[in-house]
């Protein structure tokens, strides 16, 4: 039997109706960018988030980027410096870079694969203005210790939130945490739009009018305001209408993937040597990706894929080593060292079906029972 990884038809098809709908009504209206449809999805998505604004961008990367120069922390030339994860999409460290300040990483902590806030508060120098932390793979980083650390050290704390729509800790989603939040509808995500998108929220409501500038930095009003760092980036209406749409099965796709979890931690558990996520006890796990580890993760890739079962690798290396953010200052980190060459993605997604889970499953058994 064939597995994909993801098969982006399946949750087309039970929103297909209504979205074409959504579109139609945008053909029809002769508004295609910033109109009311991109209105209308920044008022339900700052909700959703728990936030008090949202402005939506044309991609997650944009999205970090234009929090980054809106927020103040990061004023290109300045020389500063902002600290993330090595374990995260090369955008994360991409965006910091586009902003202007070098990115410096930080180790993670070993169990939720996030920026851990004692290696943060080390990385910190006199430089440093913020820190992104990427809630990775669906569930929320140690947004407490990092919020503690930032708050002694004067940093901005911007979420990288692209991989966490709807994940919570202590009550309060991912985009309520920090100073602000950054999130790619990229088609993939638990919310995905039909091509690219991204939104940034926030509680400071200055900020967000600020954002709004930035995104059409070329504008007559941005160039008025005298507003640096700006950009063309704009979320159109057709992806707005679409991801409106979806929005309003957010919550049971993300239920979805948490029982499909639950499956695979129940039938796996007794694998030896295979290191599976842990549940989020204080909070809401979303599950963008089902992460696991296993020391001898190519032989069990190769298993797989010679059943049809396709896997794939969040991430294959680690930021500080690529050349486009080496630096010589850079600490070493091994604890994220430790774990990337084990960690590889199993296929979760609301419209997997039970055949397909249960495909994976006995495919993973018999290669823990061979070996
Ligand atoms: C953690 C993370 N940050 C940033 C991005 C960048 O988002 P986009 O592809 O919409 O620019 C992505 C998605 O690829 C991501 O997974």
């Amino acid at each position: 039997m064939r597995v994909p990884f993801l098969d982006l038809r399946r949750p087309h098809e039970e929103v297909g109706a209504e979205t074409e709908d959504a579109l139609r009504g945008v053909l029809a209206g002769g508004s295609y960018i910033l109109g009311h449809e991109v209105e209308a999805f920044e008022g339900e998505w700052a909700r959703f988030c728990g936030a008090r604004g949202a402005a939506g961008v044309g991609n997650g990367t944009d999205a970090l980027a234009l929090a980054l120069v809106a927020s103040g922390a990061v004023r290109p030339g300045r020389g500063d410096e902002v600290v993330t994860t090595p374990l995260t999409a090369g955008y994360t460290a991409l965006a910091i870079l586009n902003a202007g300040a070098t990115p410096v990483f930080a180790d993670i902590n070993p169990d939720t694969c996030s920026l851990d806030p004692e290696s943060l508060d080390k990385a910190v120098t006199p430089r440093t203005r913020a820190v992104v932390p990427v809630h990775l793979y669906g569930r929320l980083a140690d947004m407490e210790g990092i919020g503690d650390a930032a708050a002694r050290r004067g940093l901005v704390v911007i979420e990288d939130a692209a991989q966490s729509h709807g994940a919570s800790a202590g009550g309060r989603r991912a985009g309520s945490h920090g100073h602000a939040a950054a999130f790619s509808f990229y088609p993939t995500k638990n919310l995905g739009a039909y091509g690219d998108g991204g939104a940034i929220t926030s509680d400071d409501l200055s900020f967000i009018e600020r954002v709004k500038g930035l995104r059409q930095g070329g504008h007559e009003a941005a160039l008025r305001a005298g507003l640096p760092g700006g950009l063309n980036s704009r979320l159109d209406e057709m992806q707005a209408a679409a991801l409106r749409v979806k929005l309003r099965r957010l919550e049971e796709w993300n239920s979805r993937r948490r029982r499909l979890a639950d499956a695979y931690r129940r039938e796996l558990s007794r694998c030896e040597g295979l290191v599976l996520p842990a549940e989020h006890e204080q909070g809401s796990h979303v599950y963008h990706l089902f992460v696991a580890q296993h020391p001898e993760r190519e032989r069990l890739r190769e298993h797989l894929s010679a059943r049809g079962i396709e896997t794939l690798i969040h991430y294959p290396y680690l930021l500080h080593r690529q050349p486009l953010f080496r630096r010589d200052a850079q600490a070493a980190l091994p604890v994220a060292e430790s774990v990337v060459d084990k960690i590889f993605s199993l296929p979760l997604y609301p419209q997997l079906r039970e055949e397909e889970l249960r495909a994976v499953i006995g495919a993973i058994l018999d290669f823990d029972d061979r070996s």
